[in-house]
């Protein structure tokens, strides 16, 4: 495998690894917080981040690279409010977006077309992701302040009203 390429997977896998566990701090903030919708929500979001490292990891195997699964720093533990959770969740998918397209960048100086091919499904997912994530931050908004509103957005999110993609749906989509 192309090492500029091999390379450049690798920090990939470490930007999913680390988005999984910065979600799962946001859903275990947002439990503790009484916020069972958004924890639900979140740690299904941090599943499907784990989806993303796995499917990166066989992918570099199985082109004779050698993933390497990275050591991670503590994720950030608390957070002001849900909106500050879901306004630091946007951000983040907004750095892998940029992420997915430098290693498609490089695919192409480097005429891999393979990874090029694969790394195509992490360009339609980024979208996807950002697009739900703008969603939930314009709702979050025009709520404000009102606690009801926010009542009734938590139950939207643990009655599954807005889910991100399950992990085994965008499986049987590979
Ligand atoms: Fe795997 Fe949300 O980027």
């Amino acid at each position: 495998m192309n090492e500029r390429v091999e390379k450049a997977l690798n920090m990939q896998i470490e930007k999913e690894a680390s988005s999984s566990q910065f979600y799962l701090s946001m859903a275990s903030w947002a439990e503790a917080e009484g916020f069972n919708g958004t924890a639900k929500f979140l740690y299904l979001h941090s599943d499907e981040e784990r989806f993303h490292m796995l499917k990166l990891v066989k992918f570099v195997n199985e082109r004779g690279g050698r993933a390497i699964i990275p050591g991670l720093g503590a994720p950030q533990k608390t957070f002001e409010s849900i909106s500050n959770v879901f306004e630091s969740l946007l951000e983040h998918e907004l750095r892998v977006t940029e992420s997915i397209n430098n290693l498609v960048d490089i695919c192409l100086q480097e005429k891999d077309y393979t990874t090029h091919n694969f790394i195509q499904w992490y360009v339609s997912e980024q979208l996807e992701e950002e697009a739900l994530a703008r969603t939930i931050v314009d709702k979050i908004k025009m709520i404000g302040g009102d606690k009801a509103g926010l009542y009734l957005f938590d139950r939207d999110l643990e009655n599954s009203a807005i889910v991100p993609t399950p992990a085994n749906e965008t499986q049987n989509n590979e």
